[in-house]
């Protein structure tokens, strides 16, 4: 059975999907976009991804006519589709297609595609040992509080840590870490302090994080919304990352400098293992 996608209003096989090339996100990074993780035919914090999504088109004047219940309902169809149990649910808004002019043409249709990627991500191998994780320059625009589908300095990013055997590639600007380059990047300190760089044009408002954020400070931990630098972390009692396509990955390698005792750490564990349990619950479900 061909995987489906959706495109533009229809369910198609993936081999069918085709978009015009003069899609302005094909010419330009032109359009944005969302990642839902699905956990036991669940959608995870759907609604937040929306919000996030909303945001994103408002910032990018993009005109768009759908309600999030319709996006949900789409979301689940696709999932049912495709028989997702686990993995992740792709969405991509772009301005459209016309032909290529750099201001917003009039007039123009925004392409709506979503489709899956099945992955067993809940019960990962790398959780037991840890990530590792390396350290680039931060090269990006100055709007990375939207989720633009203009990534070209993420790849680039992503490409360094794969080849130093690295999951993740946390990016640096004057000395401090602004995020994972596709993931949101925190640390612990001996005070049991997790420490969260603050929200604003510098990083992506991470859905993940802020459930897991919840999470800690429904217990006795302390989150502490500052910048982090490079040698605070090497020296951190523990890192972790998060994002819808990690959820919560303990981090025991920064640049080859072992974290804490070079095992994942407890406090990171936890906040996984309850991030996890709270997926459980997670409305609404894939038929
Ligand atoms: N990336 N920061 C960046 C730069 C990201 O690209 C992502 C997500 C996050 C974490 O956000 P969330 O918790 O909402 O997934 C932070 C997705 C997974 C991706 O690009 O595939």
């Amino acid at each position: 059975m061909s995987r489906i996608a959706f495109l533009n209003g229809e369910f198609l096989p993936v081999d069918q999907a085709k978009v015009s090339i003069f899609d302005r996100a094909f010419l330009f990074g032109d359009g944005i976009y969302e990642v839902t993780a699905v956990l036991d035919r669940r959608l995870l914090d759907v609604t937040g991804h929306l919000a996030r999504l909303r945001r994103s088109l408002a910032e990018m004047r993009i005109e768009f006519a759908m309600s999030d219940d319709e996006l949900v309902d789409i979301h689940l169809e696709l999932g049912r589709r495709n028989n997702l149990e686990e993995g992740l649910i792709y969405l991509q808004i772009t301005r459209g297609a016309a032909e290529r002019d750099f201001p917003f043409p009039a007039d123009i249709e925004p392409t709506l595609v979503m489709f899956t990627q099945a992955k067993k991500f809940g019960v990962s191998e790398l959780v037991k040992t840890g990530a590792s994780v390396v350290t680039t320059p931060d090269i990006r625009w100055q709007r990375r509080d939207i989720k633009s589908t203009a990534l070209l300095a993420q790849v680039m990013a992503k490409q360094v840590a794969a080849e130093a055997g690295c999951l993740e590639a946390w990016m640096v600007e004057d000395g401090f870490v602004t995020e994972g380059s596709s993931s949101s990047a925190f640390i612990i300190t001996r005070d049991r302090e997790i420490i969260a760089r603050p929200i604003n044009n510098q990083i992506l408002d991470g859905i993940t994080r802020k459930s897991v954020l919840k999470l800690a400070e429904e217990q006795d931990l302390k989150v502490v919304d500052r910048r982090f630098t490079v040698d605070e972390a090497y020296n951190a009692e523990e890192a972790f990352m998060t994002s819808a396509s990690s959820l919560v990955m303990p981090i025991v390698k920064i640049d080859d400098r072992a974290i804490g005792d070079g095992k994942p750490g407890p406090l990171s564990l936890r906040l996984r293992e309850q991030y996890m349990e709270l997926a459980k619950t997670a409305e609404p479900r894939i038929k």
